[in-house]
């Protein structure tokens, strides 16, 4: 996995080298050590000649501050701080990383006069940190290409009481190594990342006491599942489901569920698809790479819950072996599926993935999570994940986790008039219901594999991978999902 940089907490004092961040309310009220970090006072100047107002996130810089031993001084704007959402800490945090550049040792000095912020908000800004100087560049061979590596890089937060907000940040850090590892997998080549070496990298949560277990495709013929073979049966390499489980909860508890689409690489299969952007789909696999960031999460940081993470691991190819449209197969919950296009495979890898996850642990809900239609991306764009639901509490659960972190969801409808687009009279259903409404006929087909379980469906195809940068991540893989779910099981369904 990529390596974090260090954030370290400590109490206030004087710095005296590299580089030195302020945090500003909006108003630029600075506290007492603030204000010793600027010994000149050349800050209400610098305010005024930048326009500075302390707006959230805003930035401006000195260099060689006068009358001071360290390089540059750069204040960060908190905003307004009564409305600050841990989104918005963490985006604060995103904007000290960007304002720290290529330094190797900045010193962060949370000092505002007359308030202060609660550990949780300095372990957000934490967060934001970490979050903001992931860089995937592990294939860069050529040094000049790269800056100061996030490992190498030291953040030491000053603030009121530092040893509340390291504990507070230990949760934070095991959320953020989630997000990395989601994005890593997102990241990777799917010449490196195919369903075997996914499985592997799953396998290493055992040393975070995650029981992994991982079926091979023997396995999951005698468990007749139909759906997700046909995909596999294309590609030359074999298909994996893994299964995780966490179990920090009370034994008598039952667990919550995370699925996801671990489509390697989506060529779209002999319904295949044109050349333009097309390697973008080896980030196909978004919504296993959250969940299995997601286990991480939850066991890194000790999660009181019983949850269950499964990954559905195919590679969707056209060779002479691969299925046809007009192939009916047989679904491990015994419904038949006709082939209609060999490119809506997802749907296909998750109905024999929802049905094991039922069938296996009748859990309280499941949560999928999948790059699922291009058409999600048309009607939400890259900041909402398409959100479908069998079930109110849980959708409202999950959008208001979204609006707390910032990894937004949009609640869309689902109703029989959509089901039956894609009844056929060959088969049970079939795996396309035409150019209409494609991203809620994809989720009706899902629906027929959940039975009576509560149960979600996010549609993230379009805020998993290609998001415009922002405060908290440059990179192309977002790790969307892993933040979203850490807090939706931490407000309910913890202890
Ligand atoms: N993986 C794609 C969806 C996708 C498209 C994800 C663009 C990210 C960016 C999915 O398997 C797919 O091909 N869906 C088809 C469904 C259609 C054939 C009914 C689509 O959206 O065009
Ligand atoms: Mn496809
Ligand atoms: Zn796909």
């Amino acid at each position: 996995m990529t390596e974090k940089p260090t954030v370290a907490f400590a109490k206030f004092a004087a710095p005296k080298k590299g580089s030195v961040i302020l945090l500003a309310p909006e108003g630029c009220n600075l506290g007492q050590t603030a204000a010793v970090a600027d010994p000149a006072g050349v800050l209400p100047k610098v305010f005024a000649a930048a326009e500075f107002k302390g707006k959230l996130a805003s930035t401006v810089e000195v260099l060689a501050p006068q009358g001071t031993t360290y390089d540059r001084l750069a204040v960060v704007g908190l905003g307004k701080l009564d409305a600050l959402s841990e989104q918005a800490w963490a985006q604060i945090g995103g904007a000290v990383a960007a304002a720290a550049k290529n330094a190797a040792d900045v010193t962060v000095i949370v000092d505002v006069a007359g308030t202060e912020p609660s550990a949780r908000d300095i372990a957000n800004i934490g967060l934001g940190i970490l979050l903001r100087a992931y860089v995937f560049d592990k294939y860069k061979t050529r040094k000049d290409d790269n800056g100061t590596k996030a490992k190498d890089k030291k953040f030491t937060i000053q603030c009121a009481d530092p040893n509340a907000a390291k504990k507070a940040f230990a949760e934070a850090s095991a959320v953020a190594e989630g997000v990395y590892l989601a994005r890593d997998l997102v990241n990777e080549p799917s010449n490196v990342l195919g369903p075997v070496e996914f499985a592997a990298r799953a396998k290493e949560l055992e040393a975070l006491g995650v029981k992994v277990d991982i079926l091979t495709e023997k396995e999951m013929r005698r468990l007749g599942m139909g759906a997700l073979l046909g995909v596999a049966q294309g590609s030359v390499r074999p298909p994996r489901l893994v299964v995780m489980q966490w179990n920090g909860g009370k034994s008598k508890h039952k667990p919550v569920a995370f699925v996801g689409k671990g489509v390697v690489f989506d060529t779209g299969g002999i319904s295949i698809k044109p050349a333009a952007s097309m390697e973008d789909m080896k980030g196909d696999m978004a919504g296993a790479a959250a969940v299995i960031g997601l286990m991480h999460a939850l066991a890194a940081r000790k999660a009181k819950a019983n949850v269950v993470g499964i990954m559905g691991l195919v590679e969707n190819m056209p060779d002479g072996n691969a299925q046809r449209p007009g192939d009916i197969v047989t679904s491990m919950s015994g419904q038949t599926i006709e082939i209609i296009n060999t490119d809506a495979e997802g749907r296909l890898v998750l109905a024999d993935a929802l049905w094991y996850c039922k069938e296996q642990f009748q859990p309280q809900f499941m949560v999928n999570l999948a790059t699922l239609t291009g058409a999600i991306i048309v009607a939400l764009g890259n900041t909402h994940a398409g959100l479908f639901s069998n079930d109110d509490t849980l959708s409202e659960r999950l959008a208001a986790a979204g609006a707390a972190t910032g990894e937004k969801v949009w609640r869309m409808p689902l109703g029989s008039e959509y089901d039956k687009l894609i009844d056929t009279k060959n088969a049970d259903m079939k795996n396309t219901g035409g150019r209409s409404a494609g991203s809620i006929t994809a989720a009706q087909f899902l629906k027929r594999f959940v039975d009576d379980t509560p149960w979600a469906h996010l549609d993230v195809a379009g805020t998993a991978m290609g998001s415009p940068s922002s405060e908290i991540n440059q990179s192309w893989a977002s790790g969307f999902g892993v933040r979203l779910l850490d807090r939706l099981v931490a407000d309910h369904y913890e202890g």
